[in-house]
């Protein structure tokens, strides 16, 4: 039973993405409610957290009556924007929040900056060291590294930055990695992070990394979700149009971590592409999964050359 349940929803879901795309709106509408319906009614719930609170029925109903306009009346989809086409999302930002962004007094996250510039000189773990023991002063030895992250250790990982602040606090400090969106790990890589701003992303293509780069960029062009969107439907092809009155930005990662004020809070890149995953109804990865790194590797190859600009604040 289960298993008919979530054929008939894939294939439901099809149907209704080609609906869209013929602007058969209420049709597809229907589907998806019946859809919500089957799965309240007859599935077990895989989560705690009730899906209608988890995807508020008003908010999926705008999202999708966006999506039909998008898909039907605006269907001049392009191709990715590169070299020069290439925006962050900054320019599509209020006055207000650019203004949040450009002055550190302002910027929320700077909070989180100036805690990541104590944690720096502060020993921790077994071997009692700090960062600063091994890597001096960050304004120094840290400009630049952010912009080269995701990229592979001297034993092939693949590590995003976070990723590499835990790597070293356990191999090298002998300390307990971060929880993922912990305050100190967020104020780390904010610190790190912001020692390079101003700076070009410097992640390009080479043996070592071809492979995961080629993973990511499936990912991003792979649909998924019940709403049955890619990445590059949105971001690319669609990126400037308009999706339930907010703008579609290309999904350059140049700002990362960012203070977002729908979170009221400061958070990673992988907090940002989760959100995206629920916003198509797809159960999203892993933090920390590869999955996520390749993705991440794939959109910093695909920003290369933008200038850093973290910490950013995003709406
Ligand atoms: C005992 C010495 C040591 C300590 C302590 C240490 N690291 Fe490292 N770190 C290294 C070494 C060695 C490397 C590079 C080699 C490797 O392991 O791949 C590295 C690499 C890095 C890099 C990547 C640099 C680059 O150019 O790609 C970052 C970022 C970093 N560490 C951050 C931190 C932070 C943040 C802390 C504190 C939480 C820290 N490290 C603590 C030794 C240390
Ligand atoms: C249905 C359209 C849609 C899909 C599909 C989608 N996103 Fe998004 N994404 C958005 C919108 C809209 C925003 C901006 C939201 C806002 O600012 O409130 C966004 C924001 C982002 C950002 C933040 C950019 C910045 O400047 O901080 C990134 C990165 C991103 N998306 C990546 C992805 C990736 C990777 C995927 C696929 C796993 C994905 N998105 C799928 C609509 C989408």
């Amino acid at each position: 039973m289960p298993q008919r349940n979530e054929m008939l929803q894939r294939n439901e879901m099809l149907q209704c993405d080609e609906m869209l795309q013929h602007n058969e709106m209420l049709q597809c509408d229907e589907m998806l409610q019946r859809d919500e319906m089957l799965q309240h009614n007859e599935m077990p719930p895989r989560d705690e957290t009730p899906r209608a609170q988890r995807f508020p029925s008003s908010y999926l109903l705008s999202v999708l009556l966006s999506l039909a306009t998008l898909l039907s009346f605006n269907a001049s989809s392009q191709v990715d924007p590169v070299g020069a086409e290439r925006q962050s999302s900054y320019v599509l930002m209020s006055p207000d929040t650019k203004a949040m962004q450009d002055d550190p007094s302002l910027n929320p996250a700077t909070f989180a900056v100036l805690d990541g510039e104590v944690l720096w000189r502060e020993l921790a773990g077994k071997k009692n060291q700090s960062c600063a023991s091994c890597h001096g002063d960050a304004t120094v030895t840290m400009k630049g590294v952010a912009a080269s992250f995701p990229k592979a250790n001297s034993t092939g990982q693949l590590l995003n930055l976070e990723g590499r602040i835990n790597h070293c606090r356990t191999e090298h400090q002998a300390a307990t990695p971060f929880a993922f969106e912990s305050k100190p790990l967020l104020a780390l890589s904010a610190y790190v992070a912001t020692q390079s701003k101003g700076m070009p992303i410097t992640v390009e293509r080479t043996p070592a990394n071809e492979k995961a780069l080629a993973s990511g960029q499936r990912l991003f062009n792979q649909r998924m979700g019940q709403l049955n969107l890619s990445c590059a439907q949105c971001h690319a092809e669609r990126a400037g149009q308009k999706l339930a009155g907010n703008p579609i930005p290309q999904a350059h990662p140049t700002a990362y971590p960012i203070y977002r004020l729908e979170w009221q809070a400061v958070g990673s890149l992988e907090r940002r592409l989760r959100n995206c995953m629920v916003g198509v109804r797809a159960e999203p990865y892993a933090f920390g999964s590869n999955e996520f790194l390749e993705l991440e590797l794939f959109l910093a190859w695909r920003a290369r050359a933008m200038l850093v600009e973290s910490p950013g604040v995003r709406p």
